[in-house]
């Protein structure tokens, strides 16, 4: 028995120090160009490289970043200004011109995997514009097409979380009735061509619309008391889950549930004026490095679980010449000088975060030092609903939640109960293993005897 579980363990460290060493295909980065201060290209590159980013977003199509960025494997998403919408539109000759400059030139070396026709367009209200951008990004897909890289390169449009009528919960989320068929056309679009749907949630600007402690807790991935949808009798742990999966109920409101789910910004200042809540390094640190390790996790989201999207964090470097509160001028990861604004988990190599205690630490009564092994499980008699929540809220801690997921060792029997009990053990298994730690609002407990199975390897400890 000890001979084997030394076996499982040496396993389980081999399967984890794997995953770490490979780079994290959802994880991407906004660089925003309106500074004057920002790095050479070449440096940029580098920089990237050195981290988990594996794409990255521009607004515009610098030619210069992304020669930089050519045989570096990392994915490259493109813009098309608003702009370029109504030539887009109305002229083919215009889309071929644009694909003939800002793609083909720099394809394959230069890994150009989507490109974006305007920004936040639908939620602009300039009604012409709204009636262009499909017709602009069809031309754009035609004029792939004729340079026969239809299908290797996608093309979408970004949205702010204000196409959204409605997003609380999360089961109710729908679109803007008022879009009337144009959302349909788009999502057609997507439908047809795989291409994802891309959109911005920012759980920041939920907090600062409703500033308070509690509401921080639960957009920075913090202890909290979760949000149950009524419909669904989900308890959501994280404002960007709620978002996701109200971005999800609205796809399937038009029946387009299958249309891939894109974030194509979202992130958190870590600076602000004197009247901006909760701008500061440590809750940057905390949503961007708590989202990192929940991506890493693979969990997913309630009602879409088992996978992480490809989410780009805005923004790669702080950029000084926007206008607005100091809080938009303050969002970079890095600084100009290639050195971390905070350490956020980016790096290669790196383990993700610690987990943290789920619970404040309690005063606890002394317990007996004991050597035995120890297991912690969900006490009998708990709900679904609250070990789904465990769940989420272990896997969310940058645990490896892999044998859990379909293919995994752990993943049979495909119950809730099961997945919880294996996350909530691992998740006390890498803490200090305090008994609070194996607390999980009090639905947790520790047990002596080994839950292991076939090939299921329950990680047991002693204190
Ligand atoms: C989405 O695309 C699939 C495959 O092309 C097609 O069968 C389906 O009808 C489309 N869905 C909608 C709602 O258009």
């Amino acid at each position: 028995m000890a001979v084997l579980h030394c076996t499982s363990a040496l396993l389980l460290l081999f399967l984890l120090q794997a995953s770490i060493a490979n780079s994290e295909p959802f994880i991407g980065v906004n660089y925003g160009q309106v500074a004057s201060n920002l790095p050479p290209p070449s440096a940029t590159a580098k920089l990237l490289q050195s981290t988990l980013i594996e794409k990255v977003r521009l607004y515009g199509s610098d030619p210069a970043l992304i020669k930089a960025l050519a045989g570096t494997g990392i994915g490259i998403t493109i813009g098309a200004s608003n702009a370029d919408i109504p030539s887009l539109a109305s002229d083919p000759n215009f889309a071929k011109n644009w694909v003939d400059t800002n793609v083909v030139p720099f394809y394959p070396a230069s890994k150009i995997i989507l490109i974006t026709v305007g920004n936040e367009v639908m939620s602009s209200g300039d009604k012409n514009l709204m009636t262009k951008l499909l017709p602009a990004i069809q031309n754009v897909q035609n004029a792939l097409n004729a340079a026969s890289l239809g299908g290797k390169i996608k093309v979408s449009t970004v949205h702010s979380m204000a196409v959204l009528k409605q997003s609380d919960p999360p089961s109710t989320g729908s679109f803007d009735p008022s879009f009337g068929d144009l959302m349909k056309g788009l999502l057609g679009f997507n439908n047809a061509t795989g291409s994802p749907f891309a959109i911005n949630p920012y759980p920041y600007f939920a907090y600062k619309s409703d500033p308070r402690t509690e509401t921080l807790a639960f957009c920075l991935f913090q202890p909290n008391m979760g949000r149950v949808d009524a419909n669904t009798k989900i308890k959501y742990m994280n404002m960007f889950d709620a978002q996701l999966d109200a971005v999800h109920s609205a796809l399937g409101s038009m029946g387009f549930k299958n249309v891939e789910i894109v974030v194509a910004e979202t992130g958190w200042p870590y600076k602000g004026d004197d009247n901006e809540v909760g701008t500061s390094i440590e809750d940057a640190k905390a949503y961007n490095g708590n989202l990192i390790a929940h991506l890493r996790s693979m969990v997913g989201t309630p009602l879409m679980p088992g996978k992480s999207v490809d989410t780009y964090i805005f923004a790669l470097y702080d950029e000084d010449l926007k206008p607005g509160p100091g809080s938009e001028r303050s969002f970079g990861l890095f600084k100009p000088d290639l050195t971390m604004t905070y350490d956020a988990g980016l790096s290669k190599g790196q383990t993700p975060s610690t987990p943290k205690t789920p619970e404040t630490p309690k005063p606890v009564t002394p317990t007996p030092v004991s050597n035995k092994e120890t297991w912690c499980v969900p006490k009998a008699g708990v709900s679904d609903a609250q070990l789904q929540s465990n769940l989420d809220y272990a896997c969310g801690r940058g645990i490896d939640c892999s044998p859990i997921q379909p293919g995994g060792v752990c993943f049979e029997p495909n119950t809730v109960a099961s997945h919880a009990a294996y996350a909530m053990n691992l998740l006390y298994q890498n803490s200090d293993r305090s008994p609070g730690n194996c607390d999980f609002s009090q639905t947790g407990t520790l047990s002596s005897k080994n839950p292991s199975y076939d090939a299921c390897n329950y990680p047991g400890g002693s204190a």
